[in-house]
């Protein structure tokens, strides 16, 4: 499936002349900072709820049974935590190449949770809506999470995805019943022998 965004962010100039910018991440991006930055903050945005619900077909899942990967939603009154990067404009080119299946820039306004300065900025996010091919919408939780269990893609399986997220999550002290939700119902995987588990 064909739903490369890279064209249409490389034509998004909000940032032009700047010298950094300002990114938050909500998903793999709060766990997987596999790209330089030049400072990191946990931060807010207001009027978002994550969401599994976005498929996957080129990182956590194949064409023939995608995964399902975060985005956001909006719910005026919702607020979601994550972690924001401070990086150079010339790092946005590589990201946009590894989210390119359906996530485009979106402009936002974060708030710090840290006691830091400045307490807030502009900043971008990546963002899948449900006018991109790959997005999967809602689901019952139970049918989300046999999907997550069940998929693999190259960059690996799709329950680790959520583990990791639901994980650093925890690390920051955010609660996120959706996401906690999903994790508590992935079934063990196999081989795990753990004793108060085979009780
Ligand atoms: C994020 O962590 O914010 C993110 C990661 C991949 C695609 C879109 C968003």
């Amino acid at each position: 499936m064909s739903n490369d965004t890279r064209e249409r962010n490389r034509r998004m100039n909000h940032f032009d002349g700047h010298d950094e910018i300002w990114l938050f991440g909500y998903g793999s991006l709060i766990w997987k900072a596999d790209f330089p930055f030049l400072e990191r903050r946990p931060a807010h945005i207001h009027g978002w709820v994550r969401r599994f619900w976005q498929g996957s077909h080129d990182h956590r899942g194949t064409p023939e049974a995608p995964g399902r990967v975060a985005t956001l939603v909006r719910e005026p009154e919702a607020i979601c935590h994550g972690m924001a990067y401070r990086i150079a404009p010339e790092v946005l080119g590589p990201l946009d190449v590894r989210e390119k299946n359906g996530y485009l820039r979106e402009l936002t306004r974060l708030h710090f949770d840290d006691n830091g300065q400045p307490a807030s900025a502009d900043g971008l996010l990546y963002l899948a809506t449900e006018d991109n091919a790959a997005f999967l919408g809602d689901a019952p939780l139970d049918a989300i999470a046999a999907q997550i269990a069940l998929a693999h893609g190259p960059s690996g399986p799709n329950r680790d995805y959520l583990v990791h997220l639901a994980q650093a999550l925890r690390e920051l002290g955010v609660d996120d019943p959706h996401v906690f939700a999903l994790a508590a119902r992935l079934p063990h995987p196999a081989g795990d022998d753990c004793p108060q588990r085979r009780q």
